[in-house]
């Protein structure tokens, strides 16, 4: 298997500071290291370029719209083009706007091989705001709502259909803040989320058997990782931390069962911010949970 890792330096989408460092704390921390490890084959692709962050207010509800759509195209075009070779992208962020170009990609992907598409979206964050009910402005608050078809224009047919995503595609794990409208948004379209509620009464392991029932061999698995899903204890890297998140060990389990279906085919590690880490440890952290997505496993057993 062959990974192409896509940095995407940037923090257009957040009004803290700091994610576009992401890709190079995730370098420092061993990653290539630690996948070619995994016995897999590690195209590192460097960072992608674009437009600066111009620390502006938000305009009709979205801050910095136009930066936000010259990265996810370059992004797009970057996991289109290395899953039209064959290799399993990893986008490194950057913010988690980012995910609105990467799922885009992997969705056109999915209808071309006519793959079905899970998506398994870790966040402490809903993600579901629409510029009229946001909060913030923020579009990395949006990409949930916007691969649903539901955002401006420019952000949403990236793939070729629209809405990229349908709403029984992708599943919301860990999440513990939500805002009014999104929360109304989530019940009208009919998604599933897992919520933190959720997991402290069945556990994680439930919560992971619900999130990927029905996915088969025919299943292309994204995991779309937003570090702030952990609890802030063990992941202080990001910038907008939530209370009461998974811990190492759930957050583990996680991983683990993902890997054991075989079937992740692509990857989002996004919201990593080094300016607020602790001597880059929430980037080792992610180091070590991506090694147990491929594979690697405590259990004492032969291949383990
Ligand atoms: N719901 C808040 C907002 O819309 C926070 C979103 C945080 N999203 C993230 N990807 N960290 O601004
Ligand atoms: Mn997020
Ligand atoms: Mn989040
Ligand atoms: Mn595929």
């Amino acid at each position: 298997k062959t990974i192409s890792l896509i940095g995407a330096p940037t923090d257009v989408g957040a009004s803290v500071k700091g994610a576009g460092m992401g890709p190079d704390a995730l370098r420092v921390a061993g990653l290539v290291e630690a996948l070619q490890a995994r016995q897999l084959r590690v195209i590192d692709h460097g960072n992608l370029h674009g437009p600066a962050n111009p620390w502006q207010e938000p305009v009709n509800g979205l801050r910095h719209l136009e930066e936000a759509v010259a990265w996810n195209q370059g992004l797009f075009d970057a996991v289109d083009s290395a899953l039209s070779q064959g290799h399993m992208p990893m986008m490194m962020g950057g913010d988690h706007c980012l995910a609105i170009g990467s799922i885009s990609a992997v969705a056109k992907h999915c209808r071309k091989v006519g793959k079905k598409l899970r998506v398994l979206w870790f966040d402490a964050h809903a993600d579901s705001n629409l510029s009229s009910i946001s909060p913030t402005g923020n579009i990395h608050g949006m990409p949930v709502a916007c691969l649903m078809g539901h955002g401006p224009e420019q952000l949403i047919h990236y793939a070729g259909h629209t809405p990229a995503v349908k709403p029984d595609e992708i599943r919301l794990i860990g999440i513990r803040s939500v805002d009014e409208g999104e929360k109304r948004f989530i019940h009208e379209m009919g998604m599933q989320v897992y919520d933190m509620r959720y997991i402290d009464e069945y556990g994680m392991r439930a919560a992971m058997n619900a999130a990927l029932e029905g996915v088969d061999e025919n299943t292309h698995l994204h995991v779309s990782f937003d570090m702030d899903c952990l609890d802030p204890a063990i992941a202080p890297g990001v910038g907008t931390a939530v209370l009461g998140g998974p811990t190492y060990r759930e957050a583990q389990l996680c991983m683990e069962m993902v890997a054991d279906t075989g079937l992740l085919a692509s990857l989002d590690v996004v919201e990593l911010n080094p300016a607020l880490d602790i001597r880059n440890q929430t980037a080792v952290l992610a180091v070590d949970l991506i090694e147990s997505l491929f594979g690697k496993s405590t259990l004492v057993r032969i291949n383990g």
